[in-house]
Parts: C-alpha cells; structure tokens; sequence
C-alpha cells in the first residue's frame, strides 16, 4: 500500500453537500484514470466496497465488473441485499459466486480458529482470482481502502483483513475513498443513495459466522446461528438499539446441554448473545440491554431457531475477552 497522506486542508466530509462535491470530484478523476478500460472489485456487500461499487457505477457504469463471492458465512440476507441493490437496483455488471460449498468443505472439522481464518482468507482468493482469470480486458482492480486502513497498515493492526487480495494481481488500483475516514465514507454512501442498512451496517468479520460457530462448522449449527443473529438483529431494529450499540452478534458454541420443549427432552446450543461498545474495537465496554428485550430475543430464539435451547449473555468487557469469540 502506498503511503497517502490526508492533506491537512482537505475539510471533513459531513453534509450532503460535501458529498455531492467530493462524488463529482471523484467520478472525474476515475473517468480520467481508467479511460475506457474495465475495473474489477471484489464487492462483500459491507460499507467501504459498496460505497465504491455505486461511486465507480455512477462514474464508469458496465466497464466496473464487480464480483461477490458468498463464503456461506455471511449473516442472513446479505448477499440477497447485494444481488437486489447492485444486479437490480443499481444495474450493475455482477459475477455472484456462490462457492459455500467450497468454502464449509474445507472447513469440515477444522477446530483451530487461526487457520479456520486462513482457509477462508486462502480460498476467497483463490475463487476471486479464478473469476477475475476468466475476464477478458481487466486493467484496474478497484478497492475499498479507507484511511484508517492505510494508518493501521503501518501499525499494530495490520491484522486478518479477509478480502485482502493477490499481491501478483497486476492490476492498477483505484481507491477512491482512500483519504476518507468511515463516517464520512457513510456520509457519501447516503448521498450515493444507497440503503441505510448498508450504509450504517454494524462492522462485521471477513471470516463473517466462521469465527462466531465456535470449533469445527457444521452446516445445521450454521444455519442455526444465522437465524438466530437475524432475530438479534430484528429486535435491536425494533428497539432502537441497532443504532446505538457498535457491535452486536450472537455466536454458537460446539456443545449442548439438556431442555425441554413440547413436553420432550430437548438437546440444544446455547445462542451466546454480546453487545458491545468502543471506539476503535481495542478496548470495549458492554452495552447494557433491557431486561424486557432480552427476554423477548430469548423467546424468540429459543422458539423460532431449530436446534437452540438456551440463550445466555456475554457480559465480558475488552479486555480481558476479544470482542469475537475465536
Ligand atoms: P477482536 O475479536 O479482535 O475484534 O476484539 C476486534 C474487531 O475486529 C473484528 N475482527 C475481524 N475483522 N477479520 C476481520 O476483518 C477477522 O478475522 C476479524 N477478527 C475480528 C471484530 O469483529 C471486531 O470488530
């Protein structure tokens, strides 16, 4: 990565109005940059790849080829969303790769969670440079680098960035968004018209629910992790909570205990609920949840997810627990 420094003079980007400046100001410079040339971006569906999937539409329309490789460890909905807002929406040039089964066979009774990160992040290159081989005209590979990224690459953190790319791509970059700071980058993805759900996701791993089905995946524990984060999700919406707290998930350990349900002995996963607070995930503090909507997500999990049979609640703040669970 380039050392880029922000320009003491360049202003914070805050209002709609700077973004609509800094969106005309970056389509020209795109359309300078890659003249009739085609670009290629791996686009997650997360905050800084889609901001510049819709900025390079808007500029260079169907010479930005975008591909989005499902791992089968997105959180539920989210490839959907980028399939209906890029293919649909938007009229993107869109490869979808479904390639879960590439992705949860290789990770078949792998327990170590350091090298369950390793195969993923191995095998989203290898599916992203196969797709990207059998393009024809790829001059520039586009990509979602923001600044923290570039700061942080010099620093502690240079750390499990899934997503990360082939060093041989030779390929020019295009990073429009490399001087910008995460809210502003939400900033111009509003202004881009993009979904709010996308624009103010919660962060969320490249490993995506490899690292929160704790130990060896399978896929019925999957599943059952999916639906439960998505009732979590549903009910921080409804309560207002999905706005205020930073980080919130549900993880599923590899082990049941005993219940009851319709009268019967019933074995299940406990869903693992934490909610934290922080301002740069180096340190977090726990977000405190009414008892109300715990109760609620409790019954509900407990009651719409097959295979779950308790709900208990992480209460560790960062340190001494990492913010994920593997
Ligand atoms: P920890 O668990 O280290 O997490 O306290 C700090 C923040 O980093 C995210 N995280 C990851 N992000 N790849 C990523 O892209 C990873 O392997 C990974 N592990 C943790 C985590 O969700 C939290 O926001």
């Amino acid at each position: 990565m380039a050392d880029i420094i922000r320009p003491e003079s360049m202003a914070r980007i805050t209002t709609p109005e700077l973004a609509e400046a800094f969106i005309a100001e970056q389509v020209a410079a795109v359309r300078e940059q890659v003249g009739d040339k085609k670009v290629l971006l791996a686009l997650s569906g997360g905050v800084d790849s889609s901001v510049v999937a819709a900025l390079l539409i808007k500029a260079i329309g169907k010479q930005l080829v975008c591909v989005h490789v499902n791992h089968g460890l997105m959180r539920k909905g989210e490839s959907e969303q980028v399939i209906e807002v890029f293919g649909k929406e938007l009229d993107a040039n869109l490869i979808y790769v479904d390639a879960t089964d590439r992705f949860l066979d290789l990770l078949a009774g792998e327990t170590d969670p350091e090298k369950k990160r390793k195969i993923i992040g191995n095998e989203f290159i290898k599916v992203f440079d196969e797709e990207a081989s059998k393009l024809e005209g790829i001059d520039f590979l586009a990509q979602g680098t923001i600044y923290p990224d570039i700061l942080e690459s010099h620093g502690v953190k240079a750390h499990h960035n899934v997503g990360g790319l082939p060093e041989d791509m030779k390929m020019e970059l295009v990073e429009p968004v490399a001087l910008l700071y995460k809210d502003e980058v939400r900033v111009v993805g509003d202004a881009l018209g993009l979904p709010h759900t996308m624009v103010y996701r919660q962060p969320f791993p490249g490993p995506g629910l490899g690292v929160r089905c704790l130990g060896a995946i399978t896929r019925d524990r999957l599943h059952a992790l999916r639906e439960a984060d998505a009732i979590l999700r549903e009910e921080f919406e409804n309560c207002g909570l999905a706005g205020k707290v930073w980080q919130y998930f549900v993880a599923v350990p590899d082990f049941k205990s005993v219940g009851v349900r319709d009268n019967k002995r019933y074995e299940g996963w406990p869903a693992i609920i934490r909610a934290v607070n922080t301002v740069d995930a180096m340190t977090a503090t726990i977000e405190e949840i009414p008892y109300a909507v715990l109760h609620k997500i409790t019954d509900r999990i407990t009651h719409e997810v097959e295979g779950i049979n308790r709900v208990v609640m992480d209460l560790t703040p960062k340190p001494i627990g990492t913010i994920e669970w593997e």
